[in-house]
């Protein structure tokens, strides 16, 4: 085991990374953020106030990784997480890689096979396998409570869409891929998760229905421009959206289909503009169903239905409540953060999987293409069986 503490270094410590790092360094007897890189110079003053003026700042990740680290969290925009990734691993670092993967299954398996090779530590930073809601499910669902499960029809309202998703990098192909990898890749993940298995067919559709006639543009610069972070709950309804990013490319309002190697059949919607941002689960098996109500907010129930009734039931056979859980994404992160730790010093078994982050960025790449191309159902690859052998089973 490593002597504490764990020395940490973050690239992109502004956005996600600023609130990963600052869960990290409270428990300073365990990990310790002693350096960050940066391109914004305002995110790195910060970031020496909030973690002392002995931190090692910089802007290019290359020297970060020059220093004396144990754990590197790794928070940039998606584009960039395969060759910050495939750098950090080369030099033994754990890493934290926040989803997606990567934006290709080929940087996805150029990834694994990085840590395949160093044996460095890979944790991925899928934290809705650590949100109580789904948590239950999952628990109900490995329990017997709705049988054998045949099928999982997800609904998200990304309410937030017009405030995160198209000001900034995420609305362009080149640096996202598209939202149905960007912001789907967490309830594939889920998906698999609670149904046992993996994509191997899927179908996608979509289109670009209401941002991409908003005239009002921020103007075009030289790379990707920093997120704009924040909700405004006064920009009502969406079309007043204003300041979009240059180019929107990417679709707002789309759904996949697909077909797992267990034969679950499951569908994904998403939707940028709805009122109200929350996901909906509904997973059906051969006893039952189950659906949840809420996200993890007070209140948030997950129904199971068991027995029939003539027409509609609202409440079903059993009601579990979901306890509120303190900390962001309901409670998420802090314990996606101290599960990462003691990994990254200790090893031992994670929620979170390399290969099930893999599989969940294959699934939503061809599902993109697919609804790029017509809307055909096309095959998801599978990743290459001795690269596979090297990690645990997702
Ligand atoms: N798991 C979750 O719940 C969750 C939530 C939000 C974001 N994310 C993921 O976290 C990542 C970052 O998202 P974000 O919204 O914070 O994005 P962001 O655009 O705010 O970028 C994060 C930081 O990276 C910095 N950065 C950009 N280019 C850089 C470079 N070349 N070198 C070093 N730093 C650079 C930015 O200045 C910014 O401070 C994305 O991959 C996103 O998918 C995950």
């Amino acid at each position: 085991m490593k002597p504490s503490p764990l020395h940490l270094g973050i690239i992109g410590s502004g956005g996600r990374g600023g609130i990963l790092a600052a869960i990290a360094h409270r428990s300073r007897k365990r990990a310790r953020v002693v350096a960050c890189c940066d391109v914004n110079p305002d995110t790195l003053a910060r970031n020496r106030s909030d973690f002392g003026p002995a931190l090692f700042t910089t802007r290019d990740y290359r020297e970060l990784l020059g220093r004396d680290l144990d754990a590197v969290i790794i928070a940039t925009p998606d584009f960039l997480h395969e060759e910050q990734a495939v750098a950090a691993l080369g030099r033994g670092l754990a890493v934290y890689l926040e989803k997606p993967m990567a934006v290709t299954i080929a940087g996805c398996d150029r990834i694994l096979t990085a840590a395949a090779k160093s044996k460095a530590r890979l944790y991925l930073g899928h934290n809705m396998r650590h949100m109580p809601f789904v948590q239950k499910m999952k628990t109900l669902i490995d329990g017997g409570a709705i049988g054998e499960v045949k099928a999982c029809w997800v609904r998200h309202f990304v309410g937030h869409g017009g405030d995160f998703y198209f000001h900034d990098w995420h609305a362009e192909r080149r640096y996202s891929t598209g939202l149905l990898l960007q912001k789907a890749a967490h309830d594939i993940d889920v998906i698999h998760w609670l149904c046992g298995g993996h994509t191997r067919r899927v179908s996608g559709m979509g289109a670009l229905t209401l941002y991409g006639d908003i005239k009002d543009r921020l103007p075009a610069d030289k790379g990707h421009r920093p997120v704009v972070h924040g909700c405004k709950l006064d920009v009502w309804p969406p079309a007043k959206s204003r300041g979009l990013n240059h180019r929107i490319d990417v679709e707002d309002l789309s759904s996949m289909q697909m077909l797992l190697d267990n034969g679950v059949q499951a569908t994904y919607s998403q939707c940028h503009y709805t009122p109200d941002y929350w996901r909906s689960y509904t997973v059906i098996g051969t006893e039952g169903r189950l659906e949840n109500f809420g996200n993890g907010e007070p209140g948030t129930v997950i129904r199971v239905w068991n027995r029939r009734s003539l027409g509609y039931d609202a409440v079903g056979s059993r009601t579990h409540r979901v306890p509120a859980a303190a900390g962001g994404h309901g409670g998420a992160d802090p314990r996606i953060i101290g599960e990462f730790i003691r990994f990254a010093r200790d090893g031992g078994e994670t929620t979170t999987s390399p290969l099930a982050a893999r599989e969940s960025v294959a699934a939503g790449c061809r599902a993109t293409e697919s609804l790029r191309n017509g809307g055909h159902a096309l095959s998801v690859p599978r990743i290459p069986a001795r690269l596979a052998a090297c990690f645990p089973s997702a």
